[in-house]
This record gives C-alpha cells, structure tokens and sequence, in this order.
C-alpha cells in the first residue's frame, strides 16, 4: 500500500524524506518519487521519481543539488495505471506549482476528468494526477480553500499532502479515510501514512481524523473540518519503537492483518455496485456482455488459501449466476488434461499473482481457449500481466505468511462477479440490492468479532495443548471449516483436519475422545439443523466443543461452555465473519505455544517453485 512522508522545517528535507521512504518500504511498493519546495529560485518545485526500488530513486538523486526545508515524498504501489515514472508520485497540475502525494482511490476520477475539460494536460493515467488539477482549479491564492473545495467533489478515500510553490512556508494535508499522522518536533513538523518515518525524530505526534485538512508551517499547525471551521487537536506520545511502529502497535504482522479486514474490505468493494441498480461492475472483467452470455462454466483455480476462497466462490457462482463451477487446486487441474473451451471462464485467485502452479495453471486454460481471468493482490504480477482481465483485491500489502485479509477480500470480489453475472441472468435488482446491503455491512459486523478478540484468546488458552483438532462445517462452511483448519496447522503446528459435517460418521468420528477436540461452525443457515445433529453425535463421543454460533442461539450455549458468537448475515456472506474467529483462535493458539507466527517454519509466502 501506498506511502506518504512530508517535511517542513530547519533541516535540509531531502535526506529527511529519503530515509523515511526506506522506513516505508515494509508497506510494499513499486515505485518512488519526491518533490522538493527550493529555497534559492522562487517558485520552483524540483521532482525526482523512479520505477523500483528507493536505491534507484537514491542514485538518480545522487550529484543533484535539491536544496530546500521543504517536501514531499511518495512510495506507490500502483491500482489505477501501471508501473511506470509516469505514474510515480508527486503528482504536479498544469503550472508546476501545485505538487501533491496521495494514498487511496478517487472513484469519480472518470466524471471529474470530463468536467476539467480540455484546458488541462495530463502525463499519467493515475487518479492522483486528475486530483492536482482539480485542486489547482479551485486555487485563488490560498492553497487550503482549494482543497477543502476540491475534497468536496471527490468520491473515495484519500490522505493526501500538497504544496504550492507560491507558499513557502506551507504543507496542507488532508485525510478522508487513508490514515495520516503528524510527527511534531522543535519548530519542524512530519507527516507521514503511518508513525514509522518519524520515529527517529520525535515520539510526539497528532493523528488526523477523517474529514479534517491541517495546515502546516514550520512554527505551527492549525487543523479545519471540511466546513473550515477550526479544531483543536491533542497531541499524543507513541511508545512504540520502529518495529512495532510498522506493525501499527500490533504484536504481529498477522494480528495487523486480522484487524486490517473492514477497512480492506471497504477498498475491495468500493466502487464497484451500483445500490439502486442491485448490480455490480468489475470494469476489469473485459468481456461484452454477449461473450458474459456464452459462459457456461466457471472454473476457480487456487491454491492454499486461495482455494478454499474459491471454493466459497463456486457457492455464489452457482447461487447467484446458476453457472456450474467448479474449484481445482492448480497443481492438479495442470496435470489432468481438464476440458476446457471458449465457453469457460477461468478465475486464477492468487494474493502474490505469482504462485507457480497457478500460473501455469492459467496458461494452460489459455491454450485451450478458455477467457481467462485473475483475481489478484499484488499490482502487475504475472497472474495479473498475463490473464486478460480481471480485479485487483486491494488488501493492501499481506506480510504474514498465513494469508488473512486476501482470504476476506477474494471473496469479496468473486461475490461480486458472481452478482454481475447473475443479473445479467437471473437475479433480479431486488435480490441484488439485498445482497449488497448485507455486503456493506459485513466491516461493522468484523469489528464485532473483532472486538472479541481477548475472549477467544481465553478460549484458546483451553484448546492450546491438544495434539489433534477437528474442525466441521457444512455447505458454505464447510469452506471456513478448510480455512480454520489450515490456519491452525500453519502457525501452531497442531495437527488438524477439516471435513463436512455429514461425512463425520463415515470414518473420521473412530477418532473422536477427551484428547480430540472439534470446531463446529453451527450458524444458522439452512442446514443448521443437520449440523445440530453432527454436534449432538460428537458431544455423545465426549470430545471437547468449540462451537461459531449465531448471536442469538441460545441454543448452543446447551451444547457446550465454549461458544463464540458472531453476528447474523445471508448465508451466502457468512464464511466472511465465521472464518474471523478461527483466525483469531489459531492466531492466539501459536503466540501461546511460542511460534514464529509471522514466518512458520518451511511455509513460504510466495510459493514461485512448483
Ligand atoms: C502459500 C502461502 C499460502 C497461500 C498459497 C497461495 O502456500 O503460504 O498462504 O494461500 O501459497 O498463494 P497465493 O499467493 O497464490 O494466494
């Protein structure tokens, strides 16, 4: 995800901003840029920005004389446009003057671009760029007015900093939903996307709320809401040393990602349904709505993780835009000379966009004249680069090796497709708009889990020394019940196994005792009833139950002490909540037995071998 560091003050600002762009590269990155307000010409804004890595930005900077106490720096990891220098930030308008850095997405770049016209010129494709000439068209000599008005007919998420070259004493920053924090020092002030940048320097900073613009000179920082009215800030003091700065205070990078899933959520979404018309649009799909028509399959190919989203896709494939689907691990679908025709719709779902069978996966879909897709995270990786379509998940950069928030988001996009496609078919507005409404409420209802978090710890503290677990579902959680089970078995190294419900009896209940707890998801959905049936059969065997209840089931709290509950949602959603706690559980499960959580042993986060 993106990063921002702004300087004013008394030191030069370009070593300043070039070591905080180092500190933000654990946020991932394709590029980098700076822009520097200089001191000796009037009016002149110098920028350096490159493809890659900061060393490259550092040896194009390298013999440069930019001088200034003044600037702005910027790491991209691209969304809108590739990865080019072009696209890198700062982001100038037409004069020159106006300089900006940006993290989030301007949903209605389209629609502003048209209104600017044809008096601006543009050298990106970014979203960012439209935004500097917009903000330079409001501009009538105060640089936060322009802004404040600019941010006014913006649609998205946005933390940005700007400044103007007319105003040499002076950065705006503006937050609307992507997090900026204000490092304050001794007549000097930092900005940053985050409190790593600016540790060194300080420990005091502000933390900008949404809808709030500051304006920044080297002697004092004055906050307004978008009304302009002004606001009193505290400034607080960050305990946190570096590392635990880059995890936002989070004792692991996967404790962070967990926490992470609402507002990624939110990313992954926005922007691509329309409420009123109970329809979704994936723009990246690059398909007529006749070739939409000549689908007659839908084949899911993952691997991990990855899969057992895909196998909540096939779900709503099949619910949704009646398309028979079908889930394939890629090392095996590669192998098995699947049949494949122009009537078949490949999805590779991939967080990395660079695992191998996956990608060889794909190519042999391709060959076989399949339309082939990706669903991806990583910004212009090979799944992304060589399918001829498809959707970013905007998680933002997943560090832990036990993927969380891709999980979440993968099935927020594949919900999506599968909406787009059955209102093409069968499902009508009202149905979509019903599920939409449900779709935007799941980031309140994550918190919920989430806010439970120190209880299912107490729970797992129970279920921490068993050598064995089993973990149940049925229908669309029999899914979660795979997720559960592999989270576990990633990070603890307890051994654990994941089956439907139904299939208990046919072999795996000779396992069941003291020693062999299970994990039952039992929310109600329509087959709550025959899950209520497994859970009695395992708790006759003695074994010890956890059970994922609805809140509300009273019921469950019969079966056993151990229940957490989580908030009700369509069946369809439910595996976007129930898989919460699981992550949660295996998350504090590992911690306790002392595990490498972030980097288990011989997982790879990328697997680019075969
Ligand atoms: C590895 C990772 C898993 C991930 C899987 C698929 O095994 O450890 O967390 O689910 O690869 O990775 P992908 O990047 O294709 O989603």
């Amino acid at each position: 995800m993106c990063g921002i560091i702004g300087y004013i003050g008394k030191k030069q600002a370009l070593p300043v901003l070039v070591k905080g762009l180092r500190r933000l590269e654990y946020r991932g990155y394709d590029s980098a840029g700076v822009a520097i307000l200089g001191e000796s010409e009037k009016g002149k804004v110098e920028r350096v920005r490159s493809v890659g890595k900061i060393d490259n930005l550092a040896e194009k900077l390298k013999g440069q004389d930019i001088s200034g106490t003044i600037g702005i720096a910027h790491t991209r990891w691209a969304t809108h446009g590739g990865v080019t220098e072009d696209n890198a930030h700062p982001h100038f308008g037409c004069d020159g003057k106006l300089v900006l850095v940006h993290n989030g997405i301007i949903e209605n770049y389209r629609e502003i671009k048209e209104k600017l016209g044809d008096k601006h010129t543009y050298k990106s494709e970014t979203d960012t760029e439209i935004l500097a000439h917009l903000i330079e068209s409001h501009y009538k000599g105060d640089l936060r007015e322009a802004i404040e008005h600019a941010l006014s007919h913006v649609r998205g998420t946005d933390g940005l900093v700007a400044m103007h070259a007319d105003h040499p004493n002076c950065l705006i920053a503006a937050r609307l939903g992507s997090p900026l924090v204000v490092g304050v020092g001794e007549d000097e002030y930092y900005i940053a996307s985050d409190a790593t940048p600016m540790l060194t320097y300080t420990k005091k900073v502000i933390y900008l709320e949404d809808g709030e613009v500051a304006e920044i000179s080297k002697e004092k920082m004055e906050t307004f809401n978008l009304k302009d009215e002004a606001i009193t800030k505290c400034v607080e003091e960050i305990e946190w040393n570096d590392e635990q700065a880059e995890k936002q205070g989070y004792d692991h990078f996967m404790l962070k990602e967990i926490f992470d899933q609402p507002t990624v959520f939110e990313d992954a979404i926005r922007g691509r349904y329309n409420l009123e018309e109970g329809a979704a649009h994936l723009g990246g799909l690059n398909m007529t709505t006749d070739e939409m028509r000549s689908v007659k399959r839908v084949i899911l190919i993952a691997c991990g993780t990855a899969s057992y989203a895909a196998m909540v896709g096939k779900y709503a494939f099949e619910r949704l835009a009646g398309i028979p689907t079908e889930v394939d691990v890629a090392s095996e679908f590669r192998y098995r000379d699947p049949i494949v025709d122009e009537h078949t719709l490949v999805f590779g779902i991939s967080q990395s966009g660079e695992t191998a069978d996956t990608i060889a996966a794909l190519r042999e879909a391709k060959r076989k004249g399949a339309f082939v897709r990706g669903i991806v995270n990583v910004v212009g990786s090979t799944i992304a680069r060589e399918t001829d379509g498809g959707s970013y998940i905007h998680a933002g950069p997943e560090l832990a090796v036990a993927s969380t928030k891709a999980y979440t988001n993968m099935i927020a996009i594949m919900t999506l497709y599968a909406l787009q496609f059955g209102r093409l078919k069968r499902i009508t507005p009202a149905t979509g708009q019903r599920l939409l409404k449900a779709l935007r409420e799941i980031p309140a209802k994550m918190n919920e889990i989430l806010d439970q978090s120190d209880e299912i710890k107490k729970i797992a503290e129970k279920y921490k020394d068993y050598k064995n677990m089993f973990f149940l579902g049925r229908g669309i959680n029999f899914p979660v019940a795979l997720e559960g089970s592999i989270k576990l078995k990633e990070i603890s190294y307890i051994h654990s196994e994941a089956y439907p419900g139904g299939e208990m009896k046919h072999g795996p209940i000779a396992l069941l005792s003291e020693d062999f707890p299970v994990i039952g998801i039992m929310t109600k959905d329509q087959l709550y009833d025959k899950m209520r049936s497994n859970i009695e059969e395992i708790r006759a065997r003695k074994a010890p139950l956890l059970l994922i209840a609805t809140q509300g089931d009273e019921g469950a709290k019969e079966l056993t002490d151990d229940v957490i509950y989580v908030p009700d949602t369509m069946e369809l959603l439910e595996p976007l909540l129930n898989t919460i706690p699981l992550q949660i559980f295996a998350y504090h499960i590992a911690v306790m037995l002392g595990r490498d959580v972030d980097r288990p042993r011989n997982l790879a986060k990328s697997v680019t071998v075969e």
